[in-house]
């Protein structure tokens, strides 16, 4: 990475490329943010973009592309079978990862359908380090159920444990013992993890975790979705990896997986999805659900500009400067955070910054939803619109009962290179008064609760009059301003 240091030792993140166009936001006043949320039914999935000054709710889609990524979208082959286009996403794919076929689909959790379609029965039970909420979807959609095997360590909030993704080989080995491989359709390996706060694997682990599936003959499937900020951990953090490059860790990464999925929304800074492999059975399985829910086998729903976006994409996903905006960026904000106080997840990890909701409003009960709170009272806070991670993104048992996850998190993400320091710094302060008058926020209860993914279209509403006497301190302490 880009040895450069600062003569005053300021430490820093440094941007390793220039702005070259823009977009003009929007901070609307304290007052119209909480009409806005109201309007949105405290689900900041629901709040419109215009209302929005920081816009954190994920780096899905929404990372700044480079000028190569723009420019190769002008020429693109718009064939609808044999586009050359394809051709060109499908060698970057095998360049990188080493495989030989790849089904297109249009984006991560098309993905996880197809998979799920193709190897999940009723009964059967998925291992993995953590679930992801599409994902679990797709699984039990096909009467199958998860079973999470990280480490201990991947759910406590606090912790100096660089790789806190790591699946429990211990607890896999029990796993597979207990349940028998007949009922184990694949092992899931999420590297990085979305729900427990960008944590990362290390490579060490996903081979030992392969290897007992290898073992035992258990399909091996990777979700790269988040191998971006993976791919800098294992080489910023394992000491074996320090002086491999990128393309030798996700060639190394590739090589333990039977298939490897991604949301190219994540990895790859476009739109879109993939599914690549070495062997042809595992191809010829799952091909025909491409045409027959994604599209012909030459797109998979994407648009060739996307296509040759997410080309292009991959490449520069190589290049350890680029890939390393995300996690310093996150870095900074975490440390500046804890510096005032706030509770975090440690350590920072990829995606974006995550607040320990528990922590910061520990009066509020689990089934009054701290982290979904807390992300309307962050966005009342600033117009910094995060996404809830926690017991309100579960979905309720078929009794009706509630699993209270295992940590209640406000996730704030960085889509790479969008936000400036001083955006950053902005959310930092606004952040830190509403931990100095976290005891004015209260809880939300459902008024309209959807019975499958909940948390994308369901509505709440404040338990009091909390949000009002929020905004009438903001205004107390901030005056005039916005
Ligand atoms: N797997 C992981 C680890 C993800 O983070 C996501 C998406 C998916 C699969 C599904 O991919 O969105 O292209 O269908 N995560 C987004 C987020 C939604 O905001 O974290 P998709």
């Amino acid at each position: 990475m880009a040895n450069i240091k600062f003569f005053t030792g300021m430490d820093i993140p440094l941007e390793l490329h220039k702005v070259r166009m823009v977009q003009k936001l929007n901070l609307v006043p304290v007052e119209r943010r909480l009409e806005a949320i109201t309007e949105a039914g405290n689900n900041t999935f629901l709040l419109k973009n215009k209302d929005i000054f920081l816009d954190m709710l994920t780096d899905s889609g929404v990372n700044a592309m480079s000028d190569r990524q723009t420019a190769a979208m002008l020429v693109c082959d718009d064939s609808y079978a044999g586009s050359a286009t394809f051709t060109r996403l499908e060698d970057k794919v095998h360049e990188i990862f080493g495989t030989n076929f790849f089904l297109p689909a249009h984006q991560g959790r098309a993905c996880e359908n197809i998979l799920a379609v193709a190897f999940v029965k009723p009964g059967d039970v998925v291992p993995m380090n953590f679930h992801f909420t599409t994902t679990k979807a797709h699984i039990t959609r096909q009467g199958g159920t998860v079973a999470e095997l990280v480490t201990d360590e991947g759910i406590k909030t606090t912790s100096d444990d660089p790789f806190k993704g790591n699946i429990d080989l211990d607890k896999l080995r029990r796993f597979i013992a207990e349940t028998g491989t007949e009922r184990i359709p694949f092992m899931r390996i999420e590297a990085g993890t979305n729900l427990i706060g960008g944590q990362p694997l290390s490579l060490q682990n996903m081979h030992d975790a392969c290897e007992i599936c290898r073992e035992h003959g258990i399909i091996t499937v990777l979700d790269a979705s988040l191998l971006q900020d993976n791919l800098y951990f294992i080489k910023t953090r394992e000491a074996a990896c320090r002086d491999m490059s990128i393309r030798e860790i996700t060639r190394r990464v590739a090589d333990e997986f039977d298939i490897i999925y991604f949301s190219a929304r994540k990895f790859g800074f476009a739109r879109g999805g993939g599914i690549a492999m070495r062997d042809r059975r595992f191809f010829e399985h799952m091909r025909e659900l491409v045409p027959m829910f994604e599209g012909f086998l030459t797109y998979g729903g994407m648009s060739v500009r996307e296509m040759e976006a997410i080309t292009v994409g991959l490449d520069e996903t190589m290049d350890e400067d680029v890939i390393s905006q995300g996690p310093i960026f996150i870095e900074f904000m975490a440390r500046e955070l804890q510096k005032r106080g706030v509770p975090i997840v440690t350590p920072a990890g990829g995606l974006g910054c995550h607040l320990n909701a528990r922590e910061f409003l520990p009066h509020i009960d689990d089934h009054e939803y701290p982290a979904g709170a807390l992300a309307a009272a962050v966005y009342l806070a600033g117009g910094v619109r995060g996404m809830e991670r926690g017991t309100l993104s579960e979905q309720r048992e078929p009794d009706g009962t509630e699993p209270i996850a295992d940590v209640e998190l406000l996730r704030l993400a960085l889509p790479r290179r969008v936000f400036t320091m001083s955006q950053v710094l902005y959310a930092v302060d606004r952040i830190t008064w509403l931990h100095e008058n976290a005891d004015l926020v209260g809880g939300l209860r459902w008024v309209e609760e959807p019975s499958s993914l909940r948390f994308f279209f369901g509505r709440l509403e404040a338990t009091s009059d909390w949000q009002q006497k929020l905004v009438k301190k903001f205004r107390e302490d901030f005056g005039e301003s916005l």
